[in-house]
């Protein structure tokens, strides 16, 4: 299989910040990777060199075969950026935003109109196709960005942060656009700040921390470096607590861990929510004492911890809304 991207020894510094110092990375054609990093990573630094919006320091980078910085244009057509920030023209409508795109891409007036209508269709945008996209919320905003991204059909697609911002309901509907994306031959190379996304989406990972690679690999494979998910129960009592490591030993992939002062009992368990049915089930009527339960599946912080000794400082900011505790009862 070939590489649609080729990343090698990638630098860029920006005054004394060396922002990538020296990152590796290859996309198979058709798939899709996932670049995971808390704030400031160098994430967005990739992007833009990607897509020719920025030159490295040093390094050799190419896109489809073509070399960014030498066959910038020929890489721009086969490409479809959407950047962390939307950018749609706020004075026009959902319609004209795209049917300009596909202008700008040289497609001809009806055809360009005639991708713009299906596109909007895909993305669920009709009803406000010709409303500014000035009242548009952050997730139309951002379902029109990428819309806008893939006008010219590009065969390497990059997406920074998609989801960043968006609603439950809507990063869920975002998810299955993009595996659509994926299912119909178009390599993505994502960036995300949750291991969750990129699990859900990338056929393999790379997580960047300070411009450098700090791990790759299958999500099974980053996920056995971090310890895999686990079932956690708070109760109400720790006295209850050896009872129920006996009855539920038997789920555990691991050796159960068990926090007396905190009144938690932590078992490492694969599978998914019916890991925890089969749980409940065994401790069968001695739930009384159980305050809290949950499936608490590694994200980037336990990712980081593992990998570097130290909590990604950056990551849970206050205008991050989704920096939530992953405790979820199976969200795939
Ligand atoms: N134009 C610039 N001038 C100076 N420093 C920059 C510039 N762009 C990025 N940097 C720095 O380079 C580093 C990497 O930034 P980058 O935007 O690539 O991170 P990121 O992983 O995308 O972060 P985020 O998750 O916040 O989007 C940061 O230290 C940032 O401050
Ligand atoms: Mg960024």
């Amino acid at each position: 299989m070939t590489d649609a991207i080729v990343v090698e020894g990638l630098v860029k510094r920006f005054g004394a910040t060396t922002a990538l110092d020296g990152v590796d990375l290859t996309v198979a054609e058709g798939s899709v990777l996932g670049l995971l990093g808390p704030n400031g990573a160098g994430k967005t630094t990739v992007v833009r060199i990607l897509t020719t919006l920025l030159e490295a320091d040093a390094g050799r980078v190419e896109v489809v075969g073509l070399d960014v910085s030498r066959e910038a244009d020929r890489v721009r057509a086969a490409i479809g950026l959407t950047g962390q920030y939307a950018a749609v023209d706020e004075y026009l409508t959902g319609f004209e935003n795209l049917e300009m795109v596909g202008r700008l891409y040289r497609l001809g007036r009806a055809e360009a109109r005639r991708r713009a209508g299906e596109l909007l269709e895909r993305f669920d945008l009709s009803g406000a196709a010709d409303r500014p996209a000035k009242t548009y919320s952050g997730g139309m905003r951002r379902r029109l960005d990428i819309a806008a991204s893939l006008i010219a059909r590009p065969r390497v697609l990059f997406l920074d942060e998609p989801t960043t911002g968006l609603d439950p309901r809507s990063r869920l509907s975002m998810w299955e656009f993009i595996a659509d994306l994926a299912d119909g031959g178009t390599t993505i190379l994502l960036t995300t700040q949750y291991l969750e996304e990129a699990d859900r989406l990338a056929d393999r990972m790379v997580v960047i921390d300070r411009g450098r690679v700090i791990a790759r690999g299958t999500a099974d494979e980053l996920k056995a470096q971090v310890g895999g998910q686990r079932l956690e129960f708070t109760v109400t009592d720790a006295a209850v607590l050896p009872g129920m490591v006996e009855r539920l030993r038997p789920l555990a992939v691991e050796d159960p861990v068990v926090d007396v002062q905190a009144r938690r009992l932590s078992l490492p368990v694969s599978g998914g929510a019916e890991v925890l049915a089969e749980a409940l089930r065994r401790l069968d009527g001695a739930t009384a004492e159980i305050f809290d339960v949950g499936l608490r599946r590694p994200d980037l912080d336990d990712v980081f911890l593992a990998l570097t000794g130290r909590v990604a400082e950056e990551v849970a900011t206050e205008d991050d809304p989704t920096a939530e505790p992953a405790i979820t009862g199976g969200a795939r």
